[in-house]
């Protein structure tokens, strides 16, 4: 496995007028061809945002960036319009929670797709018609020949979500960003468009962000799990790892007594307390206010992320090294 994606001290700050957040705050990560990466934290840890920045899809002028985002060797950070079209154009895709924003309501799916694949690829409109049937097909959508003349609205929700799919792979990328893309389906649609997204993955030799608040999905989906809090990491460590032996008093709350088969669907709300506010700039762990491990130490720096055994990553200064 080679790597396709280093993010490397990652910051993301928003300046607005009356506030300043602080919503990424140093992370770091790879992603090789192949493996799919689960990034699993609260709504309002981050996990959009840091997947957001790959595609440098903030608002340029209030936004704030430093560290590094290399993908296939460039900086995203540095790149000028042409070569960040190209990015996402071509490299990477994202899908997300609700195709309504994919797609629009007055073009059929065929058109829409057909359209993404001429402006990438300069295909005849024939073939890139043709280019969308196969898509179809691929995501596994029955009688795709006639779904090509659907509309958005005259799908259901799993199948749209298939739809978004194809299109996210019309233009053959090499990282596929996926943002809670499965939590608005219900149980039975949501593991089939997981499995689909899992086989899709390891045919196509994919690196794959998948970002949910869901343990369960996380389980299922990923190679390797991140746990992000409060804008940053705080372990990262193989989904075996994870399940079996998660250290920081964070993931250990969120994932120790909870994670058995079958339990998708399962909230991260098991922790008392709430998360810190962003605006005020971290000063040691952003989690000890919570941490009924808490000492003296862990407010006055913060804690450097350390290794305590082969690729797993703990941020906590009880962690025990390896
Ligand atoms: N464009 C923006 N401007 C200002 N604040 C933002 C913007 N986007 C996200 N945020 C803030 O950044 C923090 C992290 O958000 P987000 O990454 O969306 O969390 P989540 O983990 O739920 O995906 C939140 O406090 C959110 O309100
Ligand atoms: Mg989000």
């Amino acid at each position: 496995m080679s790597e396709l994606l280093k993010v490397r001290d990652l910051h993301v700050t928003f300046v607005t007028p009356d506030r300043t957040v602080h919503a990424v705050n140093g992370v770091s990560f790879d992603v090789r061809r192949g493996e799919t990466l689960g990034i699993l934290g609260e709504s309002g840890s981050g996990k959009s945002v840091t997947l957001r920045s790959i595609l440098r899809l903030h608002p340029e002028h209030r936004t704030r960036w430093s560290g590094s985002i290399e993908v296939e060797g460039e900086d995203v950070l540095k790149m000028g319009g042409r070569a960040l079209s190209d990015l996402r154009g071509r490299r990477v895709s994202m899908i997300f929670q609700e195709p309504a924003t994919a797609f629009d309501p007055v073009f059929t799916i065929g058109q829409q797709i057909a359209e993404t694949v001429r402006r990438h690829t300069g295909k005849s409109e024939a073939d890139a018609m043709k280019r969308a049937k196969d898509l179809l097909e691929m995501v596994r959508i029955p009688s795709p020949a006639q779904r090509l003349k659907a509309y958005p609205h005259e799908m259901s929700g799993g199948m749209r979500q298939r739809a978004m799919i194809a299109l996210a792979l019309s233009c053959n990328p090499s990282l596929l960003l996926a943002d809670e893309p499965t939590t608005a389906l219900d149980a039975t649609v949501q593991i089939q468009v997981l499995l689909l997204i899992r086989e899709l993955q390891r045919e196509f030799d994919l690196g794959v962000i998948f970002v949910t608040h869901d343990i369960g999905v996380a389980v299922e989906v990923s190679d390797r799990v991140g746990v992000m809090y409060a804008g940053k990491l705080v372990e990262l460590a193989s989904v075996e790892q994870m399940v079996d032996a998660p250290q920081h008093p964070y993931s250990r709350g969120l994932l120790a007594s909870t994670v058995h088969d079958g339990m998708r669907g399962q909230r991260l709300e098991a922790i008392p307390g709430a998360p810190p506010d962003l605006s005020d700039k971290p000063t040691g762990c952003s989690f000890a206010a919570r941490c009924k491990f808490a000492q003296p130490g862990c407010t006055a720096a913060v804690p450097d992320l350390r290794s305590t055994g082969a690729d797993h990553l703990v941020r906590c200064v009880l962690a025990e090294a390896a």
